[in-house]
């Protein structure tokens, strides 16, 4: 016997890693008119990885205080061999990432792959969402320019406006009642510590129950075609890999013509700038938080903007157990008008939010 046959035989005794590959062959994907959205999770999946090796990678230089962040990354992005590419990989691939989930989770949510016995997978990648926009929050800081501090100044505030937990939740945040070196310590934390942690249980758990599930076909389709279904290992996935090469493409392509910017070291004392946005996922929000009228029936306009988007933070989480029925009757009309609504509204605003000055 080979010597990497005998060290096969001696891991699988250990590790059972042929019942394994014998799970992995015998996957299919269901094979249909709406098979492309099923690469969606994969892609997110993909660039998440990317995140946690360019991420460790920044991790080398990058320093968390007030005097050092702006200067390490300068550093990186002039001196370091590559540093320039990896900021610019992982800044891209965050703001792709957002993108695959937000199409990975309206494509399941159109093809009510929440429904039962999914409602887990469903949760799991509801609170991955908010994971996700953490992520970006936490991370726009680090860098310690002018725009992520007045970004983050006008984000906390926007949490503190909320009636007795904001006051706690903005103080939570920053460390104090200013943004200062305390809030990029914390945030450092929250972005390599704590939000990786909880994620990679999210994910895990996530792609467990997608494993044990198998992936869904939506009701139409179930009551109309004839089931057709695609090998996982190697068809699904060689196809998967034809996407994440792509993917590394266009990361390659946007890092080297569109490095990303670093701008001025953050000067708590200087005026806010001009026009200040935040990161392009939040604008809808943003948004519609401008166009509220400062009193509705006596009450503050800002803040039931916030409990509005609170709320529907929780009808979303909440979905698989409201639409019980999906695919049929005037049920499966309501959500997805629901569903229609959700996406124009974000992209309306979004647009609206972007081209506004
Ligand atoms: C970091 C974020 C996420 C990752 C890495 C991820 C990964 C995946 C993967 C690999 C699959 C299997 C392939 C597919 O159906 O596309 C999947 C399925 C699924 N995901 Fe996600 N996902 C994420 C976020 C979300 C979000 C935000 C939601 C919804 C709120 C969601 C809900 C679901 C559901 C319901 C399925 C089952 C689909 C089916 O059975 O047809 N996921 N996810």
């Amino acid at each position: 016997m080979k010597k990497i046959d005998s060290l096969f035989l001696w891991l699988d005794e250990r590790l059972g890693i042929q019942s394994i590959f014998k799970m992995a062959k015998k996957k299919e994907v269901p094979l249909h008119r709406h098979s492309i959205w099923y690469y969606f999770g994969g892609m997110t999946l993909f660039l998440f990885t990317v995140q946690v090796a360019t991420g460790i990678l920044l991790l080398l230089y990058y320093r968390p205080s007030a005097e050092g962040a702006f200067e390490s990354v300068q550093f990186i992005i002039t001196e370091v061999q590559f540093g320039w590419l990896i900021r610019s990989v992982h800044s891209w691939s965050a703001n792709l990432l957002i993108a695959a989930l937000f199409i990975h989770m309206f494509s399941v949510y159109f093809m009510s792959a929440y429904r039962a016995p999914r409602e887990i997978t469903w949760i799991t990648g509801a609170l991955l969402l908010f994971i996700s926009i953490g992520f970006g929050f936490s991370g726009y800081l680090l860098p310690w320019n002018k725009l992520a501090f007045f970004a983050t100044k006008v984000g906390t505030e926007i949490a503190g406006v909320v009636p007795i937990i904001g006051h706690p939740i903005l103080r939570f945040l920053r460390g104090g009642d200013e943004v200062t070196g305390a809030t990029l310590t914390r945030f450092f934390g929250f972005h390599v510590a704590v939000l990786p942690a909880i994620a990679t249980v999210l994910i895990g758990t996530h792609v467990l129950l997608v494993q044990m599930h198998g992936m869904s076909v939506p009701p139409k389709i179930e009551e109309t075609e004839e089931p057709k279904t695609m090998k996982f290992v190697p068809n699904f996935l060689l196809r998967d890999l034809i996407g994440w090469i792509l993917a590394v493409g266009v990361l390659a392509a946007l890092a080297a013509i569109f490095p990303w910017e670093l701008g001025e070291k953050a000067d708590a004392f200087a005026s806010a700038p001009a026009g200040i946005k935040p990161e392009w996922y939040f604008l809808f929000m943003f948004q519609t938080l401008k166009y509220l009228p400062a009193k509705i029936f006596a009450l503050d306009g800002e803040v039931l903007g916030i409990l509005g988007f609170g709320l529907g933070g929780l009808f979303w989480v909440l979905v698989p157990f409201l639409n019980k029925t999906p695919g049929h009757g005037r049920r499966k009309l309501v959500f997805n008008v629901i569903g229609i609504f959700i996406v124009v509204f974000i992209i309306v605003m979004t647009i609206v939010g972007y081209v506004s000055s």
